[in-house]
């Protein structure tokens, strides 16, 4: 996530407008900032990694004249944070400058066509590829707008793009598949922006601009055309209604609110992983003795669901491990033949970051899955790769594990196939539901959320959870409850459902709520036994199970119904959901803050 700034005014220096811009967008992204201007037929770029209150005073980009130009603030997914790395990109010539937020997924393929026409590039990031490609087809008499055309329909994934160019100097063009852009005009000029938020201070008449769509702004408005045949697009302005602080969290109360709402997109984004460093990573996982998965939090949880899908589709056994653990427990087996793969949000992590040194020092292989660019699990892991979660301002993490979950289940899917342990048909079939996900989790969200509302309500005065699942189901029990248990502060457990009776069941009497997970799937006819233990001593019965499951109904109090046809092993990115919906929900009755609980930090830095 990233975030894209852009205007032509009539009066006025647009870097002025830009840097107010990229500041209401920091939240998407902040770790470069680049800018490029147009003046008297010049281009002029200044880009650095760093804040942007550091690069725009450092670099004196206040100082530039000009009328028109672009910004950006960037979020990195290919590249390390590094001044080569920082948008805009330009062409050899400069005089094209492209600004992006999202990821060009055939971006390898066409930077080798390019190289081979003899482009030099000066980055590692995907974003580079467009300025060559424009360069390449305005050696013909095509013209920018078909130029620009002809190359979107080249891009494979996701984006906004923001293209300032010599060759129309009073132009910006822009186009969209499944990044945000959003396009306003004042009586000063014509903007874009990557939300609402940096275009309110001038208009509140905004039009979205939607997949395979590009758009030209001027000084007299914006011209709307489809990518695919180039044909004009009216549609009318919409009105923004938000306060600054509510558009900024895009309408949603809290940032938490709006990240379980930007799943779907995150998963999305998951799912365009770099095939070279997917394969990469399996190669090292095959070839290890031994196989940690070592985490904290939320992270471990992803770790713990992974071990299961290893073990289901790949038949590799891994240990998971918290990450403050793994020293005392393994610290003096591991060795030169083990594999630790880390898993990290922030990549920062104190205790993950300790059990990574151990392991290196051991000469062990360090493996990593990270949200952060740049961090230190990037620096230290032998190869990684990016979740393309976006940034997670809430405390509570949510979109990031679902997006781990995605990494390591196509992580196993990928090994499966190396290891010849699923046939051509079922890796094809789990490969259609893995793409299937993002949607379950969009008509999950929209089906449910009334009905999640509701029973936080009802349950706004239980003094105790239990949170059960069986299997992988066990990761999705113990998420929830580590959801429910940072922001509402309610005593809760989370157990294995078959390990309850082992202990756990003693605390159960009358009226406490018992929440369920209840995938289809191998371990079904378990945890319906599970369920009739707990019903059978009073248990609140809570359970989330598919649509149409009578079995699970008939011994419920409560359901929260799924999609049909998820299968088991991918159930805990989809069946998380109404848990930290609840969770959430349930903070915000009891006049708590989701976003900052009591006594946590989003990234644990110390020992
Ligand atoms: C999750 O909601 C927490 N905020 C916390 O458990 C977190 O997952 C943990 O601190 C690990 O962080 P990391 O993924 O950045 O390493």
């Amino acid at each position: 996530m990233c975030g894209i700034f852009g205007c032509i005014l009539r009066e006025g220096q647009a870097v002025k407008l830009i840097n107010d811009g990229l500041k209401r967008l920091e939240y998407r992204g902040y770790d470069s900032t680049g800018v490029a201007i147009i003046n008297n037929n010049q281009m002029e770029v200044r880009k650095d990694k760093g804040r942007i209150e550091e690069v725009i005073t450092s670099l004196r980009i206040l100082d530039m004249p000009g009328k028109i130009g672009v910004g950006h603030t960037r979020w990195a997914t290919h590249g390390a944070p590094a001044m080569e790395n920082a948008h805009p990109h330009t062409d050899e010539s400069d005089s094209i400058a492209v600004i992006h937020n999202g990821v060009i997924e055939n971006y390898l393929e066409l930077k080798d066509e390019m190289i081979e026409k003899g482009h030099i590039f000066k980055s590692r990031t995907d974003t580079e590829v467009l300025a060559h490609l424009l360069e390449e087809e305005m050696k013909t008499d095509i013209g920018l707008q078909g130029a620009m055309l002809r190359v979107l329909r080249r891009i494979k994934g996701s984006y906004a793009f923001v293209v300032l160019s010599t060759y129309e100097p009073d132009k910006i063009y822009c186009a969209r598949n499944e990044s945000p852009l959003v396009l306003g005009v004042s009586e000063n000029g014509t903007f874009c922006a990557s939300d609402v938020p940096a275009l309110l201070p001038y208009t509140n008449q905004v039009n979205y601009l939607r997949n395979g769509e590009m758009a030209v702004l001027s000084l007299e408005g914006y011209k709307i055309v489809k990518i695919s045949d180039g044909s004009e697009v009216e549609r009318p302005t919409q009105e923004i209604t938000w306060s600054p602080e509510m558009a900024e969290k895009q309408g949603y109360t809290h940032y938490m609110l709006k990240e379980i709402h930007e799943q779907p997109t995150s998963l999305r984004n998951g799912l365009r992983l770099q095939e070279r460093y997917l394969e990469l990573l399996t190669q090292f996982l095959d070839r290890g003795k031994e196989v940690f998965l070592v985490a904290a939090g939320t992270s471990f949880h992803s770790c713990l669901a992974g071990s299961y899908l290893f073990s289901k589709l790949a038949r590799l056994t891994t240990f998971p491990v918290v990450s403050s653990e793994f020293m005392e427990r393994y610290g003096s087996t591991v060795g030169i033949d083990s594999i630790i793969l880390t898993v990290s949000q922030s990549g920062e992590t104190y205790d993950t970051l300790k059990a990574i040194d151990h392991a290196r020092m051991r000469a062990s292989t360090v493996l990593g899955v990270t949200n952060t660019v740049g961090s230190t699990l990037t620096r230290v892991a032998r190869a990684y790769l990016i979740q393309q979660s976006g940034p997670e301002i809430g405390v509570a993490a949510t979109k990031t594990f679902t997006s781990q979950v995605m990494v390591l289940s196509q992580m196993a899917l990928k090994l499966a196939k190396t290891r010849g342990k699923l046939s051509q048909d079922e890796l094809d079939e789990y490969d259609q539901k893995l793409h299937m996900i993002p949607d379950w989790v969009e008509e999950t969200i929209t089906k449910n959320e009334e009905r999640i509302k509701q029973l936080a309500e009802e349950n706004m005065n239980e003094e105790l959870f239990v949170f059960l699942g069986r299997g992988i189901s066990s990761a999705t029990a113990l998420e929830g409850r580590l959801k429910l248990l940072e922001i509402t502060y309610v005593p809760s457990l989370a157990y294995p459902a078959g390990e309850s009776k082992h202990g756990p069941i003693s605390i159960i009497e009358e009226g406490v709520t018992c929440v369920f997970v209840c995938p289809r799937g191998e371990t079904h006819s378990h945890i319906i036994g599970s369920i009739m233990e707990m019903k059978s001593r009073g248990a609140k019965i809570l359970s989330i199970c598919e649509e149409g499951d009578e079995d699970i109904k008939r011994l419920s109090d409560k359901v929260v119904e799924m999609p049909k046809g998820i299968p088991e092993e991918l159930s805990p990115i989809v069946y998380i959901t109404p848990l930290q919906l609840f969770a959430y929900h349930l903070a915000v009755l009891k006049g708590l803050d989701p976003d900052m609980p009591r006594n946590l930090a989003k990234s644990v830095t110390v020992p």
